[in-house]
């Protein structure tokens, strides 16, 4: 019994813990600008986002920034030829700079598969917290577009510019990922003091000189992105340590561990941004307040539809950056997860890490494609749509078209072959009033009848085993 008990207990924790950990923050502040306001309603609609990070990591095909951290986490193991000593691993982790030279890049090529899957954004690592600039900063040589880098003779060097270009021409919202910490930048790892971990490593009270050039060095930063690099629609900032001490919120462990006040001053990034790109989307993630316009839950679905705008960032493999041989997610898997979080309210950032060659794993284009089969036939419940009570039943989960009356039931699948059972149950409120019920991309038309508060639906044998449908069944029920 006490065994049982400490179980639950531990498992309650783990919970709670998760959500901590994966950047749920609590307490959203809705933004009051109207332009912000429109374009959050219009980014909402999109539901479907392509995620990547991308740097010089991704030549040792190992985690993306965070082996150069000292802190003993499972993530940060320093793998390699260079493993065993700190400083030996540093140099040799900044010198891939001299070795970068992604000469398959591509940005039409992703464009295409994405566009053709069904994703309507993308964010893309401009910075991550290693610091190296994924794009022509004036800031920095540590960069793409230094002449150390190879890939600088390239005329698609500033690859952010043409990432942000290729994606826009197809009507693609824009986001900027941006790290806040910076690992390379002198005045946040000042060179006088070894780094212990991830936050800076000198005290900005007694140092306000040098943090002030930090700040101003992100702020330029920013800027250069705001301003050479077109419509940016969202700034999607990571390294939530980076953040004023009184923000910080101590049930969370990874905040208990900040020690400094490391407020990089938002209220003047924000204005000076949104001047530059009118209704910004700002992501300061996990800092609850005007900055952080919608929440990023990260690697996991909420449970229920939250209260706000939100965005679950998943990857595809199990890397964020290219890994060798990582074993990525069936089309059926991440359809499914787009529909989850879709009937949730949410929308599905799905990351792909590009290899040190400029391309992606043939994998990623196979599973955008059998996406994009699905989307093309489904895709009227996804888009657009809202959550809707019960959102979900067993394995049936419901959305509601924005405009006219019409439910959608997405019956989910565990494998690729769709195979229905006989009769179908939904429970949906107003069911008197339906009129018809159709399966998407059958073609064929099915039975069904309400009564005392649900809609049953009889599916006959034929179309039971022989609906051709694959990932999931969608029932569309107009009112
Ligand atoms: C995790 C990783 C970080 C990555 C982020 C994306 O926090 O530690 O490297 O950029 O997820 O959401």
């Amino acid at each position: 019994m006490k065994k049982l008990y400490i179980l639950t207990l531990n498992l309650l924790c783990v919970a709670a813990c998760y959500a901590q950990e994966h950047n749920m923050s609590a307490n959203y502040v809705a933004p009051t600008d109207e332009l912000v306001k429109t374009k959050l309603q219009n980014w909402q609609k999109l539901k479907f986002g392509l995620f990547m990070h991308w740097g010089t990591y991704s030549e040792w095909g190992v985690v993306e920034s965070w082996s150069i951290c000292p802190e003993d986490e499972g993530w940060t193991q320093r793998k390699g030829p260079y493993g065993a000593d700190y400083n030996t691993y540093v140099k040799a982790y900044e010198n891939l700079q001299t070795t970068f030279n992604p000469v398959k890049f591509d940005p039409d090529k992703w464009v295409k598969a994405a566009k053709d899957a069904g994703m309507k954004y993308v964010v893309f690592t401009t910075k991550h917290h290693d610091g190296f600039s994924m794009f022509d900063t004036k800031q920095t040589d540590y960069k793409i577009t230094d002449p150390k880098t190879p890939f600088s003779s390239n005329p698609k060097a500033n690859v952010t510019k043409e990432i942000f270009k290729a994606f826009s021409k197809e009507n693609f919202m824009i986001g900027a990922y941006f790290s806040k910490p910076d690992w390379h930048s002198k005045n946040y790892w000042w060179p006088y003091f070894p780094p212990k971990d991830r936050n800076v490593n000198y005290d900005p009270a007694k140092h306000p000189d040098q943090w002030q050039k930090f700040k101003d060095f992100t702020y330029n930063q920013i800027g250069e992105l705001m301003t050479d690099y077109g419509k940016v629609d969202i700034l999607w900032m990571d390294g939530g340590w980076v953040r004023p001490k009184s923000t910080i919120d101590t049930t969370v462990d990874w905040q208990k561990a900040i020690t400094f006040n490391q407020d990089i001053d938002m209220p003047r990034i924000a204005e000076m941004a949104r001047k530059k790109q009118p209704g910004l989307i700002m992501v300061d993630r996990t800092v609850a307040g005007p900055y952080e316009n919608y929440t990023t839950p990260e690697q996991q679905v909420p449970d229920k539809p939250l209260d706000h705008p939100w965005e679950s960032c998943i990857t595809m493999g199990n890397s964020w950056s290219y890994v060798p041989g990582d074993k990525y997610k069936s089309a059926n898997e991440i359809v499914t997860l787009l529909i989850k979080i879709v009937s949730r309210g949410g929308n599905l950032l799905m990351n792909i890490g590009p290899g040190p060659d400029g391309d992606w794993d043939p994998v990623a284009y196979s599973r955008l494609q059998q996406i994009g089969s699905w989307i093309k036939v489904n895709g009227e419940g996804i888009y657009n749509s809202t959550s809707v009570a019960p959102y979900s039943e067993d394995n049936i989960y419901y959305t509601k078209a924005d405009k006219g009356n019409t439910i959608y039931a997405f019956v989910t699948s565990a494998k690729d072959q769709v195979t229905l059972p006989a009769s179908i149950t939904l429970h949906l409120q107003d069911i008197n009033k339906v009129k018809n019920v159709v399966l998407l991309g059958s073609g064929k038309k099915v039975k069904w009848k309400a009564d005392k508060g649900t809609v049953n639906i009889t599916i006959p044998a034929a179309l039971q085993t022989g609906s051709g449908l694959t990932q999931a069944a969608v029932f569309k029920v107009q009112y």
